[in-house]
């Protein structure tokens, strides 16, 4: 979470390199570090994002509450989907735009990181919904893992 809000705090160092790249100018030098680091927050995301894949297959997740009406958790389940495909995608396509020099991937991965801002709005509405309307526990076992 920390690494994603990163990425978008951070990206005009990469952006400002790729525009002036992209025109055939030099990249600035003093865009430097900010660009290498929205790749390696990028590459550490990637790692992230298959661990927690990886434990969802071997482990599964909590599950939901036992009142919980199907849709929501059909809802829910979409979500969280749908942001682990982009964490994945992200990556992907940025590194196709930066190291193969493919500007549709660079376009893409523009397009992606306001899908993924939109799934987080609708995942943290979520959990806001859990505990302030339905008074769930959901969102306080994010904080507090219950004990296995
Ligand atoms: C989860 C991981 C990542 C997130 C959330 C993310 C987020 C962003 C954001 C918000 C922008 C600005 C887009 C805009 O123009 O509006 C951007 C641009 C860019 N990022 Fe990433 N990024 C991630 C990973 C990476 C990685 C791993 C690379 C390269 C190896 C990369 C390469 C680029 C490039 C080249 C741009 C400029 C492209 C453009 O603006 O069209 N990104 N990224
Ligand atoms: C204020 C910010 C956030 C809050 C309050 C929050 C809250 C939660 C809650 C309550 C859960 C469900 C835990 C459960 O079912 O026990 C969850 C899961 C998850 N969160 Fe967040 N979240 C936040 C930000 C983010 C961000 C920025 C991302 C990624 C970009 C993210 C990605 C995920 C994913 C992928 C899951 C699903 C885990 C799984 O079931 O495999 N969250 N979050």
């Amino acid at each position: 979470m920390f690494l994603v809000a990163f990425q978008y705090l951070t990206h005009k160092g990469i952006e400002l390199s790729w525009t002036a790249l992209a025109r055939g100018n030099p990249a600035p030098s003093d865009q430097t570090v900010l660009t290498y680091l929205h790749i390696a927050a990028g590459a550490l995301v990637t790692i992230a994002a298959v661990a927690r894949i990886y434990l969802r297959f071997t482990r599964g997740v909590p599950p939901p509450p036992q009142d919980e009406p199907h849709v929501m958790q059909l809802i829910s389940e979409l979500v969280h989907r749908v942001i682990y495909v982009l964490l994945l995608l992200l990556p992907v396509s940025g590194a196709a735009a930066w190291f193969f020099g493919i500007d549709q991937a660079g376009l893409v991965h523009a397009l992606l990181t306001n899908v993924l801002l939109a799934a987080i709005v609708l995942h943290i509405a979520g959990a806001l919904f859990q505990h302030l309307i339905r008074r769930s526990q959901v969102m306080m076992r994010m904080f507090r893992p219950e004990r296995l």
